[in-house]
């Protein structure tokens, strides 16, 4: 099993670029950039890879975005992201990155899409990965803010593949940014947003009825809501699942407590991320082998969760077909 998941061609749906710098890279950044960072070793920075919440996390994933100075540094942080993906197998990715954090910085708003946009073709070109990028508005910075993201991001619609909605989650339902969004769909935007990860039921109702998403990001406390259950299986709204993400949020004790497997049973259209790689310790193909010895997901599942990612995605129909057109090949084999 381990072998086959290792192999399989993936495609990726739910990945916070600096999430995948590991300590290492983070700390060699900061001294290239004489960035002084409050730790006193590699080993130190690690362990401070730590945290019991959302909160806890967005607060040590920020220390990525701080040694972040030019373009070139996040086209580097993508490029090291890229090359995993190859060693992953992974075909075809669509990657988080917000603007606002950089803006803050002093940036100017095609500081990221430049970069990623540069990133992805050059992924393209070296690896044949395709994929794309998709800022977030960081929702606990409001519904203002999101709104000037948004008149910054307009005039490079054609370089992103949706709009989303990240960070803390508690407190900041959809519902607060309907207006934005509105605006989003107006301008041929595609919408997702992370909704039921920390936050009850109603967020990813919320994420439904007031700003239409595309996709859901993570969408695991839908169980808690039967009719929410029978909607989404209904309507099968991606549910990008993140399994090592929700165990080191500590939304599940240890893996064997994922409830992955009752979401696959429900018919819910989930699929499987990694969220931020570096710090909840696995990459797309060690969440799939963590679920696959941990739970009663069986191979049968994978592949199912497999397919899911692929027509979950916002690729082509073309491209849909040759990854889904691989995957059923090496099935096969
Ligand atoms: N969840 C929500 N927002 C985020 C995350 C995450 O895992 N990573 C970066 N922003
Ligand atoms: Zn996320």
């Amino acid at each position: 099993m381990k072998e086959f998941i290792e192999n399989m061609p993936k495609v990726e749906l739910h990945m916070h670029v600096e999430g995948s710098m590991e300590a290492e890279n983070l700390w060699k950044l900061a001294h290239k950039n004489h960035y002084e960072i409050e730790y006193n070793s590699i080993d130190e920075l690690k362990a401070a890879y730590q945290f019991n919440n959302l909160t806890e996390f967005i607060d040590m994933y920020m220390l990525g975005t701080r040694v972040i100075k030019s373009e070139q540094d996040l086209y580097d942080v993508c490029m090291t992201y890229f090359e995993k993906c190859v060693e992953q197998n992974i075909r075809h990715t669509e990657v988080h990155c917000d603007i606002r954090t950089y803006v803050d910085y002093g940036f100017p708003a095609d500081f990221v899409i430049n970069a990623l946009h540069a990133a992805f073709i050059d992924a393209e070109k070296r690896y044949g990965i395709t994929g794309g990028f998709m800022p977030c508005f960081i929702r606990h910075l409001g519904n203002e803010i999101a709104q000037k993201d948004l008149d910054l991001l307009l005039p490079f619609k054609d370089k992103i593949l949706a709009i989303g909605l990240s960070a803390v989650e508690v407190g900041f339902p959809p519902s607060l940014f309907k207006d934005t969004f509105k605006k989003v769909h107006d301008a041929g935007i595609k919408v997702i947003a992370h909704a039921g990860e920390e936050a009850p039921a109603d967020y990813i109702w919320s994420a439904i009825k007031d700003i239409n998403v595309a996709r859901i990001d993570h969408g695991i406390r839908c169980l808690e809501d039967e009719k929410l259950v029978n909607y989404l299986v209904e309507t099968q709204i991606p549910l990008t699942v993140c399994p090592y993400s929700n165990v080191a949020l500590k939304i599940f004790d240890n893996m064997s407590q994922h409830v992955l497997p009752i979401m696959l049973e429900k018919g819910l259209n989930v699929s499987i991320h990694s969220d931020d790689p570096a710090h909840f310790n696995g990459y797309l193909t060690e969440n799939m082998i963590s679920i696959a010895e941990n739970t009663s997901i069986d191979k049968a599942g994978i592949i199912k969760m497999a397919h899911n990612a692929i027509n979950g995605s916002f690729a082509s129909q073309k491209r849909k077909k040759e990854l889904s057109k691989e995957l059923v090949n090496y099935i096969k084999k």
